[in-house]
This record gives C-alpha cells, structure tokens and sequence, in this order.
C-alpha cells in the first residue's frame, strides 16, 4: 500500500510556489471538448484527477499531450459522446465533461457517478438545469442518456444552490445555445471566472463570472486558444496550515491571496502574523495556534469545504476549544475518526465538530480517506511528536501535487512509500 512516513514536529521554513487549480484545470479540460481546434493550457498540476480527465478526453476522440505543466488538447476529431462507467467512477467530478458533450454531439450518456467520500453529491440541479435549455433525459438502469431533441436553447436559469459544478455544466451547454442564457444564483469560486476566462479567449460570450448572474450569449463554435490555469487556492491555504502547525515561517508564491481572503482571517485568529503581496502570501507562527470560536463552511467567498478538514486537524493543536459547522457537505467528517488516532479530542454532532486543543499529539498509523481529508492526516502528522504512516495516498494524489517534495524543501521530514 502507498503511504506517507512522517517523522513531525519539525518547523517549515522557506519558500514554495503554489500548483495549478485542480478545479479550474478539470472543468477547462471539459471545455476543451467544444473548441474546434487546439487548446494550450499551461500551470497544469500533475495530479491523478487530471490523468482521469486526460483519458476522458482521449475515449472522446481528442489527441492530448502533456509537455511538463502544459496540456495541448485537440479536438477536432471529437466523436463519441459516452463516458464508460468506470470513467465515472475514477472521478466523480468527471460529471462536469456533460454541458460540453452535448454542446459539441447534440447528446451524451455518462453513468450515475453515485455518493463518495464526502456525501451523497447527487446532479439533480445539473439536470434539471440542462433540462431548461432543451435537455431530454432518461435515466436507463444507471445510464444517463441525454439528448437535445431541438438544440440547446438560451433561456433564465436559476439555481436552488450555487452548486459549483451545476453552474459549469450550464455554462459550458449553454455558450453554443441559440441566444442568451442567464444563469441566476451562480457559483461565484474563482475557478467559475477562470472557466469564463478560457472559454472567452476561444470565442465564447460569457460576462459577469465570479458574480452571482452570469450571462452567456450563445455563438456558433469555439477556436483554439491559450490560456494559464490559476493558482490552487485551497492547496495555498493547505500549506499555510502545515506551516502553522509547526511554529513556521514560510512564503507562498504564485498564488492570489484574495482568493484565500476568508482563511487568511482565520489564521490571524489563530495567532499567526500573515502578510500579503500581489502574488505572495507570508506567515510566521505563533509557538502555540489559539481556537478559532466559529467556522462555518459556505459557497464563495465564505470559508471553503475543502479546508474543512485540514483546518480541523490544525485547531487540534491549538489552546482552547473550537467549534466547525459543516454546511456544504452531508458527511464530511470521515477524517476525524482518523485524527483521533493522532490523540486528537473532536466530538461530532451533525454538521458541528466541537474540537478540544491539546498539547501535543503523538505520532500514529492513520488512513488517508479522501482528498481532503488525506492532506488533513499530513498536517497532524507534522503536528505530531514522533513517527506517523499516512496510508492510502491516491486520494491525496488526486489534488496535491507531489506534495512529499514540496515539504521536505520546506524542512519537513517525509517520504513517500510502496
Ligand atoms: C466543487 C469542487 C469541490 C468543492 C465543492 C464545493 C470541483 C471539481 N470540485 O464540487 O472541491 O468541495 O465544489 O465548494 O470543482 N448538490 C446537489 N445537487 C446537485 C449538485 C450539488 O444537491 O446537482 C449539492 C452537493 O451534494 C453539495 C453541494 O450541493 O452538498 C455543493 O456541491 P457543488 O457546489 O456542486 O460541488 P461540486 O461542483 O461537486
């Protein structure tokens, strides 16, 4: 089994850059689908996610090739409108590849990408979203077939959530739609605009993304373009906690520190000095982390899911009692099981997770159990006095790139295992 052997309690210190966006790369590649021609995208992180895309893309028809951090995609030869099942499994977000599939063949089958890791996440509002552009759909044994009887029509969208992938799907159906769909209660992450951003430089009409209304004024095809992907923002913020919970003093490069405009309060609260540049983000940690009172996850620009968990392994080192209430995801705690391992003290109640500080916790052998969650299992590993193994790597490789290599520059003492 793979795993990571980390010996903790050694302080981060130094610079490090920051990935490419796993959420902004993965939807892009999706995109890619409807541009007639060749697609150039650069900073784009080496992750298993993106090998899932990659094949994704290829069973569709394109050619990809990978030079170092840049993908060329073509897709002039695009001539299969199903993803297999075992496609979908691999990667659950591969549901995002559905608004291009049918802005390019006019239909698409996927299977039912079922619950995870994280919760249900069923695609009620993707569909019924499509459904109001034209989308037929039967749901046959677990094949999802959709079809566009008189092609996709612009038309008012609004969504029941700002759910980040319904607000993609859509926009990707609807920039070859005839007229103009308006897309009300719109996810607002920072990945929904550099979506925008690429689809634009191929041609598309799209205005007001990383707003609530976005509009898109249907054109006839899109053209090759170029394009750098942003910078992981969550993977950012992942860091700065490693750095935390060792009483470091690191910079982060290559990043937007007003997309981590919410957790950067919360590390001051924390007791950490953080200073930001244009394109740099500095903390200097404080010996002993404070509790944070309140945390509550919610859609962009409010605190994000994705650092739920790490931040929870964080606060289990610091002085006091915390309080995180998980609003985004049904069951995304599966990782507290496993911090308790660490001695962590983190009573679950719902969606709330009271969480006791301690002194110190002690190394342990603990179970990676999604993306998340994993990189959480590394931050108290750090953390922690004497040896822990964190198993199950592949759910970390998913979204973090090399991570190993980027702490052992930073003075952590890791590496990575068969
Ligand atoms: C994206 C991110 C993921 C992040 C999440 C929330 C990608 C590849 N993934 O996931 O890292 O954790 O946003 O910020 O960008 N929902 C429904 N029905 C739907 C769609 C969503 O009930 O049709 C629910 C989900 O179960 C969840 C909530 O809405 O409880 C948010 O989901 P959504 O914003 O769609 O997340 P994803 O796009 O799947």
């Amino acid at each position: 089994m793979k795993s990571f052997v980390i010996n903790g309690q050694r302080r981060l210190c130094g610079e490090t850059d920051i990935q490419g966006s796993k959420n902004s790369v993965l939807p892009i590649m999706a995109a890619t689908v409807l541009v007639n021609g060749e697609s150039i995208i650069h900073n784009c992180p080496e992750l298993s996610d993106v090998d899932a895309a990659v094949k994704i893309l290829r069973l569709l028809g394109c050619t990809v090739k990978r030079e170092g951090h840049t993908l060329i995609v073509n897709s002039e030869n695009v001539n299969s409108y199903e993803i297999p099942d075992r496609l979908m499994r691999e990667m659950r977000s591969s549901v995002m590849f559905l608004g291009a599939i049918l802005g390019r063949m006019g239909k698409a089958v996927l299977s039912t990408p079922g619950g995870c890791e994280i919760g249900l996440r069923p695609i009620d509002i993707h569909i019924s979203s499509l459904r109001l552009l034209g989308v037929s759909f039967a749901d046959e044994n677990g094949k999802l077939k959709f079809d566009i009887p008189d092609g996709l029509q612009g038309t008012r969208v609004t969504l029941p959530f700002p759910s980040v992938g319904a607000t993609e799907n859509v926009m990707l159906a609807a920039c070859t739609a005839e007229g103009i769909t308006v897309i009300n209660n719109a996810a607002r992450e920072p990945e929904i605009s550099d979506l925008a951003d690429f689809l634009n430089k191929c041609g598309a009409h799209i205005s007001g993304a990383g707003e609530s209304t976005v509009i898109i004024q249907g054109v006839k095809s899109l053209n090759s373009a170029e394009h750098r992907v942003i910078s992981d923002r969550i993977v950012a913020a992942s860091y700065l906690l490693c750095a935390a919970v060792t009483n470091g003093n690191i910079c982060i490069t290559d990043v937007v520190p007003s997309h981590i405009g919410s957790v950067l309060p919360v590390l001051r609260e924390m007791g950490c000095t953080v200073e930001t540049g244009i394109n740099t983000v500095k903390l200097l940690s404080p010996e002993k982390l404070r509790r944070i009172r309140l945390i509550r996850t919610m859609p962009y620009p409010g605190f994000p899911t994705d650092i739920q968990a790490p931040v929870t392994a964080a606060l289990s080192v610091a002085d006091g009692t915390s309080v995180v209430i998980e609003n985004i995801f049904e069951s995304r705690y599966k990782h507290v099981g496993e911090l308790l391992r660490f001695g962590a003290k983190i009573h679950i109640e719902g969606r709330m997770a009271v969480i006791e500080g301690v002194n110190t916790l002690n190394g342990a052998t603990v179970n990676a159990t999604d993306l998340r969650g994993g990189f959480a299992m590394l931050i108290a590993a750090l953390a922690a006095k004497g040896g822990s193994v964190v198993l199950n790597t592949e759910h970390i490789d998913r979204g973090y790139e090399a991570p190993e290599l980027v702490l052992s520059k930073l003075g952590a003492d890791i590496k990575r295992t068969e």
